[in-house]
């Protein structure tokens, strides 16, 4: 029997069915109110509105789990690679070896760049965002590749798939290299995806560039960890965009754009510069902390809380450990991590994050490793977007194969002034 939420107004009773997820979630299916009531719903934030079905990522905030299509983060973190993952979030499934290979294969043989796309980088100020930068570029991938934007053809789906996977690193790094002033690089098509990405981001053509092999395992772990998280701001963007059946190249170049915010994926460069002024400020963490609970204080300790996890963020656990890796293995100290730790250690401490339910997310660490990686702190960012990539066109893929397919198209509480007549200006 359908279960059903009842819900009464002006006397008279609605029943609503009420729908069931696989691992246990249920959502009012209120489709229907408008039509039957007059009514609609008011979540401002969506804080209890599900926007799709989706058998892509499941996460559980309150127990901190976080599975892509059923295996649990720390398994793909531990034991599969950023490209293998990739594949399981776009198609379901682990690939098998031919599979992985066929992918891999594709995705390297699209790593170049059209050659006139490097002229648009002599065209950004040098001291551009390479938010701003990468999101610009993606989206004019459009008007290189026009027989690819049908978003009812498979094949050209999925070549646009692989060539965004593939050029998105060339596009991240050739952001870096020209604020930096040096020449953009080729892909080596003889590395793996991250190894690849490093070359390009700190190898020079003046002599051999060795990537270190921690630095690119540490990259895969942290793009896996970042690959996909359910209908968070950038993927509902690109879900929103995707909806008015805009091809993909422009709903990921929309889906950037949401990512830069502070908020959201820019938390992790705007982590960095909380611990840096903590630092400068003779790092007293316990003054910071009491910023952030300071009701009048707009401060807030970025890196802290999440709109899902109320117990603990499981990447981040992933990350801190890793954080301590890299930064061991890592020539020079970094005294940002001790006040990362201390800052950590006295708010967890504290009745307000406590009964806030705030704990550090994925980004309180992950600046701590590209730091000690060598990327520039703008670049932390596109390295969120880089690792969303899958996640972002699983989520988009999906949506276009839906058999509910329709154009998103939320309705408003209209708190404008009543009608009124058009004063000409002689008279205003
Ligand atoms: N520091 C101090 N207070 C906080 C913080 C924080 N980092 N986060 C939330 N609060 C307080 C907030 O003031 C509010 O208090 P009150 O109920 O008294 O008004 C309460 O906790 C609930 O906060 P909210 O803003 O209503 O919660 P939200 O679910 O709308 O926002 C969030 C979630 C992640 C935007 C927010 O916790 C935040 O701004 N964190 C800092 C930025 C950050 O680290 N963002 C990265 C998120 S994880 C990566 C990603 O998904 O992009």
């Amino acid at each position: 029997m359908v279960e059903t939420a009842k819900l009464t107004y002006q006397g008279k009773t609605y029943e609503f069915p009420v729908i069931e997820g696989t691992l246990g979630e249920k959502a009012i299916d209120i489709g229907s109110l408008r039509k039957e009531t007059g009514l609609i719903t008011f979540d401002p934030g969506f804080m209890s509105t599900g926007s799709c079905k989706s058998s892509i990522t499941f996460l559980d905030g309150e127990k901190g789990i976080l599975l892509y299509r059923g295996i649990p983060i720390d398994q793909l973190a531990e034991k599969s690679s950023f490209i293998e993952t990739a594949y399981l979030l776009i198609y379901g499934e682990l690939p098998t070896s031919e599979q992985l290979a066929d992918f891999n294969y594709h995705i390297i043989h699209h790593s170049m760049v059209h050659e006139s796309i490097k002229s648009f980088y002599d065209g950004f100020p040098i001291n551009s965002h390479p938010m701003a930068v990468c999101s610009a570029v993606v989206g004019s991938l459009a008007t290189f590749y026009q027989d690819e934007l049908n978003v009812r053809d498979d094949r050209e789906i999925e070549i646009a798939i692989h060539r965004l996977m593939a050029k998105l690193p060339t596009i991240a790094a050739y952001s870096y290299k020209k604020s930096i002033g040096q020449a953009l690089p080729y892909p080596d098509n003889s590395l793996d995806y991250s190894t690849n990405f490093l070359k390009m981001m700190f190898g020079t053509p003046c002599e051999a560039y060795e990537v270190d092999p921690v630095a690119a395992k540490a990259l895969e772990v942290l793009l896996i960890l970042h690959a996909d998280h359910e209908q968070n701001c950038s993927t509902s963007s690109v879900r929103l965009v995707g909806s008015s059946m805009c091809n993909l190249f422009a709903s990921v170049s929309a889906a950037i754009y949401a990512l830069w915010g502070p908020l959201h994926g820019g938390a992790n460069q705007a982590v960095i510069e909380m611990l840096q002024t903590i630092a400068d400020n003779g790092g007293d963490v316990h003054k910071y902390v009491e910023k952030a609970k300071d009701p009048k204080d707009p401060f807030r300790l970025m890196g802290f809380g999440h709109r899902v996890y109320k117990n603990f963020d499981p990447r981040s656990k992933i990350i801190k450990t890793m954080a301590h890796d890299v930064l061991e293995k890592s020539v020079t100290k970094e005294p940002l991590l001790e006040i990362a730790l201390k800052l950590e250690e006295v708010a967890l401490k504290e009745d307000y994050f406590i009964d806030k339910k705030l704990y550090p997310n994925v980004d309180f660490y992950s600046g701590l490793i590209y730091k000690a990686l060598n990327f520039p702190v703008n670049m932390f960012p596109v390295m969120f977007a880089m690792g969303r990539l899958p996640g972002w066109i699983a989520q988009w893929k999906e949506l276009q194969e839906d058999d509910d397919f329709r154009i998103g198209r939320p309705r408003q509480i209209y708190t404008g002034t009543q009608t009124r007549d058009y004063i000409p200006i002689k008279n205003r």
